[in-house]
């Protein structure tokens, strides 16, 4: 199963309620919400308050992908803002599996993400503790940046590895993905799908999703 998951930070923040609710209309799977704190990242988004507002108007699986730095500080803060998927960067603190622990002691699926200067041996020995590898395909901290198709190998890697340990794994790649590059990413083993300007800025969004599962259905995984 394919997931397509509009990013937030491409939406009107004058307006985020009827921007998810465009999105939610137009097909979406996940909502994914990028929360940068100024120092993991050279810029800022938005928190929990945010979150727990637009939680009360959407049903949306929240996707959180969290670029600060120490992000175990703040767990119960996401998990309470409604949260279904919490996920961190391995570049983000120096202990991943108390980070790991942390989340997986409350009810939301963890996830680990790994910027493109970073090697993907850093994220291997944690997969069979997570429910989901995020390959950011731009350098995290904007919207509107160009994919890069180099981190597709880092998909592969991840994906044989999931696939000879039998593990239940979601790859999920993040940054420049649209309709003409996505069935590279599913080919290469990616099924979460995030895409904030493609969606948000298109005049069409349900075409836009529509026409972005149809390109991944003719791309498939083969192994
Ligand atoms: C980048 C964020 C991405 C970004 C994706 O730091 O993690 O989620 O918003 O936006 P597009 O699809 O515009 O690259
Ligand atoms: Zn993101």
């Amino acid at each position: 199963m394919i997931y397509v998951a509009p990013s937030l930070l491409a939406a009107d923040f004058a307006n985020l309620e009827a921007s998810v609710k465009r999105v939610t209309d137009a097909g979406a799977n996940y909502l994914h919400l990028d929360v940068m704190d100024g120092a993991f990242v050279p810029n800022f988004s938005f928190g929990t308050p945010v979150i727990s507002a637009l939680r009360r108007h959407s049903k949306l699986i929240f996707d959180v992908h969290l670029m600060i730095n120490d992000p175990i500080r703040y767990i119960d803060d996401f998990v309470k803002a409604g949260a279904d998927i919490i996920t961190f960067h391995v570049e983000s603190c120096d202990d991943p599996a108390a980070v790991i622990r942390a989340i997986r002691a409350r009810e939301v699926r963890c996830g680990l993400a790994v910027s493109p200067a970073t090697p993907v041996e850093r994220l291997l020995p944690y997969l069979p503790d997570i429910q989901m590898a995020l390959i950011m395909t731009v350098v995290p901290g904007f919207g509107g940046q160009s994919f890069m198709p180099e981190m597709l190998e880092k998909v592969r890697a991840v994906r044989k590895v999931a696939d000879r340990d039998r593990l239940k794994l979601d790859i999920e790649v993040d940054g420049g993905l649209n309709a003409e590059n996505i069935g590279q990413a599913t080919a290469a083993g990616a099924n979460v799908i995030v895409a904030g300007s493609a969606i948000f800025k298109s005049k069409k969004p349900k075409l836009t999703i529509s026409s972005m599962r149809s390109a991944a259905v003719m791309n498939p995984y083969k192994g």
